[in-house]
């Protein structure tokens, strides 16, 4: 029997409106979690955007009990064992008891400081959808590997090794994050991402239609333009979603930029 695809209409709060996701990496303890959000909640209008905070795993209760506008969460990274002896790792169902709705997997700091594998990635991506946590996987060429014209065959072979994985699962996200531009200010033009979020989708093949996010640093100023090309139903943000007043400048530029889609 064949599987449904996997659609995300009308689970989230916001749904059906463009994806803001906040990727706090290694920043903002319980008490700073705190403080974001008794500015962020007052500065955003309710639902205009889907709004996602990946926090420190640490953070997670205290930024989901002081946020004060609907919005999701997610840890930043798990390991694919449910449990074992594997000191300072986190299993996908520890992360939804302890509140976590997703998780990012693959983001390039794990792929390239932590040498995490195509195939480690797969891995967590199953780990996830078997824990009902929703995968948000991210993909994304480095600088040489796009000199070299290798965009296309960098963003199948990443995408080729969990794609299978989320025609089961009941939510999921993508985010393309080309590595140049995390963290370095240096951002793709919306053409680039219209182009990367095509491959994105035809490697992802028709059966699952998830949202597809663009990320590497956005800001409030180049946010519309990203979030308004082609194929990119929002953004995730690193730098600039540690900033309460910033990080609501991005989300008002996703309901200018309009409706989402995946
Ligand atoms: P940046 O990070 O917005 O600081 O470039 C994006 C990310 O790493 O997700």
């Amino acid at each position: 029997m064949a599987e449904e695809p996997v659609d995300e209409s009308a689970r989230a709060p916001g749904a059906g409106s463009k994806v803001v996701a906040g990727n706090w990496k290694m920043n903002h303890g319980p008490a700073a979690a705190e403080r974001f959000f008794a500015r962020f909640s007052p500065a955003v209008e309710e639902g205009a955007v889907r709004l996602v905070f990946f926090t420190p795993d640490l953070s997670l209760a205290a930024a989901a009990d002081g946020a004060r506008v609907p919005a999701e969460f997610g840890v930043q990274n798990i390991h694919w064992e449910g449990s074992g002896a594997l000191t300072g790792e986190t299993s996908a169902e520890m992360a939804r008891e302890a509140g976590a709705a997703l998780t990012l997997i693959g983001h390039s700091e794990r792929r390239h400081i932590f040498g995490e594998t195509d195939a480690e990635v797969g891995r967590k991506v199953r780990a996830a959808v078997r824990a009902g946590l929703a995968p948000v996987v991210c993909v994304g060429e480095l600088l040489e590997e796009r000199r070299a014209g290798r965009l296309e065959e960098v963003l199948r072979r990443q995408v080729g090794a969990f794609a299978g994985s989320l025609a089961g699962a009941r939510a999921a996200m993508v985010a393309y994050e080309p590595v140049w531009a995390i963290g370095t200010g240096e951002t793709a033009t919306p053409e680039d991402a219209a182009e990367a979020h095509g491959i994105v989708r035809s490697a992802l093949g028709r059966r699952v239609r998830v949202p597809v996010l663009y990320g590497g640093s956005v800001k409030p100023g180049n946010a519309v333009a990203l979030m308004s090309a082609p194929d990119v139903d929002g953004v995730l943000v690193g730098g600039a979603s540690l900033d309460p007043d910033v990080f609501a400048r991005i989300a008002e530029a996703g309901a200018v930029a309009g409706p989402g889609g995946g």
